[in-house]
């Protein structure tokens, strides 16, 4: 299987059955994520543990492949992660998507696959619609935000 294969399916598989999909109902820090390029959004819920790690993480919404994968396999990556090892994944990400790839990179595991939208200065929002939420709700110990991708942050 070649990379192009390897994106294919593990891009449609996270868009067709996001991990970590739905409302959180215990949710400490809620962020609505907008991209008004394109009209998509994200819900997202985060649950700190009295450890202060990321114990439950749950995103919901709609939008395009990309950003349904990028949030799918980004709950499963931050899921038990501190907020310092969270915040840290979110910039490795970000540097990813729009720089170079870097040691820190490999962390990503199938997240690296999305590297290929740097090109696409669009795709580039899709797959940071959610890491945009979730680095709102790491600067938050609760309540409720908005983002948006037109925002540089
Ligand atoms: Fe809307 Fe990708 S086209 S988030």
């Amino acid at each position: 299987m070649d990379l192009e294969e390897l994106y294919q399916e593990v891009i449609l598989d996270h868009s067709r059955r996001p991990r970590n999909f739905g409302v959180l109902e215990n949710a400490d820090v809620l962020v609505h994520g907008d991209n008004p390029a394109c009209g998509d959004e994200i819900h997202l819920g985060v649950h700190f543990g009295t450890d202060g790690k990321l114990q439950e993480i749950k995103f919901s919404g709609q939008g395009c492949a990309i950003s349904q994968a990028s949030a799918s396999m980004m709950t499963m990556k931050l899921k038990g992660k501190s907020r310092e090892e969270a915040a840290e994944m979110a910039r490795t990400f970000k540097n990813l998507v729009t720089g170079e790839s870097t040691d820190e990179s490999k962390s990503l595991g199938d997240l690296q696959l999305l590297q290929g939208v740097r090109k696409f200065p669009q795709r580039v929002k899709c797959a940071m619609l959610a890491w945009r939420a979730v680095e709102q709700a790491l600067a938050q110990t609760a309540g409720e935000a908005t983002i948006s991708t037109e925002i540089e942050s």
